[in-house]
C-alpha cells in the first residue's frame, strides 16, 4: 500500500496506490494562477501548505484505508519548482518518518513514464515514451521499470506551453490546450501553413519558430479576418504540433527498434495527437487524461522501482529544481 504525493507545479496531488492498481487519485488544481497567465511559484507553494494535508486525507478516505495501513510513503523530489516541491516532501516525511516507514523519492519524470504501469491497461518496458507536458517535451526511452533514457527533448518551449502561448494569441483562456483543441475541431487543420521544425534534425523539438509564425499569422490578418479565421489558425496551429511529435516519434521508434509507444503529460490527452499516435506504433498506451496531467498515481506507480531510504535516512533529503538529466 503506497501512499504517494505530488507537488512538483501547481496541482496539489495524493493518491493511493496498491499493486498497481489506483485506489484514489485525488488531483486540487489551485486555479488561482489563470488571472496571471501562468503559474506563479510563490503563491503556489503558499496554496500547497493550505491543501495539502486535507488532500492526503481525502486520498486516504476514497481509498478507504487509515495512514496505518500504508507501507510506503512516496514524493515527487523534482524537477518542478523548488518551493512547491518542499511542500509534498516535506509532508511525506512527516507522514512516513511518524510511523518509522520508508520513503522512495520519485523524478516527476520518472513518474510520468511509470503512468503506463498502472491498471486497468498496464504497460511494460520495453518502449518508447513521448513525455509531453506544459513544463517538459522529451521523448524516453525506457527499457525497464527503473529509469528510462532521454533522446530528445525540446530546445525550448515544451508542447504544451506552445499550445498555451498559441491559445492566447487567438484569445483563449489558460490552460489554453483544452481550449485550443475544442475550437480546433470546428477548423479546418490544413487551412494554413505552420511550421514544424523538420530542419531540428535527431530527436529534439522546438516549438518557439511555431509560435513565432502564428503571431505574424494573426498580425497579416488583421482582427478582423483573424477573429473570423480563429478555428482555422487553431486547427493549423494544433496539426502542426501534433506533426511536429510524430516526426520525433517516427524517428524514435527508427532508431530504438521499438515498436510499442506510450504517451505522457498533459498534452497526451489531446485528442487528434492519440489519434496520430495510434497510427505510428504497434502498440500504443494512453493512459486516461487523470493519469497523464499531473497526479501522484504516477509517482506511487515509479515508487516501487526507485531505491526507498529508511527512516531517518531521508530526513535531510532535498528537492532539486533540475533534474541530473539537465531537464
Ligand atoms: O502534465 P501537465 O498537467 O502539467 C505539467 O507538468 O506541465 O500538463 C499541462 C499542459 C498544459 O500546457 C495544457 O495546455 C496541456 O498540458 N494540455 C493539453 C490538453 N490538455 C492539457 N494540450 C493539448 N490538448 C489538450 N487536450
Ligand atoms: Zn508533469
Amino acid at each position: 500500500m503506497i501512499l504517494a504525493l505530488e507537488t512538483s507545479c501547481d496541482d496539489t496531488c495524493a493518491a493511493v496506490v496498491a499493486g498497481g492498481v489506483v485506489r484514489s487519485n485525488v488531483i486540487s488544481s489551485q486555479g488561482v494562477h489563470d488571472r496571471y497567465g501562468g503559474v506563479v511559484p510563490e503563491i503556489a507553494s503558499r496554496h500547497h501548505l493550505e491543501l495539502v494535508n486535507a488532500v492526503v486525507d481525502d486520498a486516504l478516505a476514497r481509498a478507504e484505508v487509515t495512514l496505518d495501513d500504508v507501507q510506503l510513503v512516496a514524493a515527487t523530489q523534482g524537477p518542478g519548482l523548488v518551493g512547491a516541491l518542499l511542500v509534498g516532501l516535506q509532508t511525506a516525511k512527516g507522514l512516513a518518518g511518524a510511523r518509522g516507514l520508508p520513503l522512495a523519492p520519485v523524478d516527476h519524470l520518472h513518474g510520468h513514464v511509470a503512468a503506463a504501469f498502472l491498471e486497468p491497461e498496464p504497460f511494460a518496458p520495453p518502449f518508447l515514451c513521448l513525455i509531453a507536458s506544459g513544463g517538459h517535451t522529451l521523448l524516453a526511452d525506457v527499457r525497464d521499470h527503473r529509469g528510462f533514457e532521454v533522446l530528445g527533448r525540446t530546445l525550448d518551449d515544451a508542447a504544451g506551453e506552445a499550445f498555451d502561448k498559441g491559445a492566447r494569441l487567438l484569445g483563449l483562456p489558460y490552460p489554453g490546450g483544452p481550449a485550443l483543441e475544442r475550437l480546433a475541431a470546428e477548423g479546418d487543420p490544413a487551412a494554413f501553413d505552420f511550421p514544424t521544425a523538420q530542419g531540428v534534425p535527431g530527436l529534439d523539438f522546438s516549438f518557439a519558430g511555431l509560435k513565432t509564425s502564428l503571431l505574424y499569422r494573426v498580425r497579416a490578418l488583421g482582427e478582423v479576418a483573424a477573429t473570423a479565421r480563429r478555428a482555422d489558425l487553431a486547427a493549423s496551429y494544433q496539426h502542426a504540433i501534433v506533426e511536429s511529435l510524430a516526426v520525433r516519434v517516427e524517428r524514435g521508434l527508427e532508431q530504438t527498434g521499438h515498436d510499442r509507444l506510450a504517451l505522457g503529460g498533459g498534452v497526451a490527452a489531446n485528442g487528434p495527437l492519440r489519434a496520430r499516435m495510434a497510427g505510428l506504433a504497434g502498440a500504443l498506451a494512453t493512459p486516461p487524461p487523470e493519469l497523464c496531467t499531473d497526479n501522484a498515481a504516477m509517482i506511487a506507480a515509479a515508487a516501487p522501482h526507485v531505491p526507498a531510504l529508511p527512516w531517518p535516512d531521508y530526513a535531510a533529503l532535498d528537492v532539486y529544481a533540475t533534474g541530473a538529466r539537465g531537464l
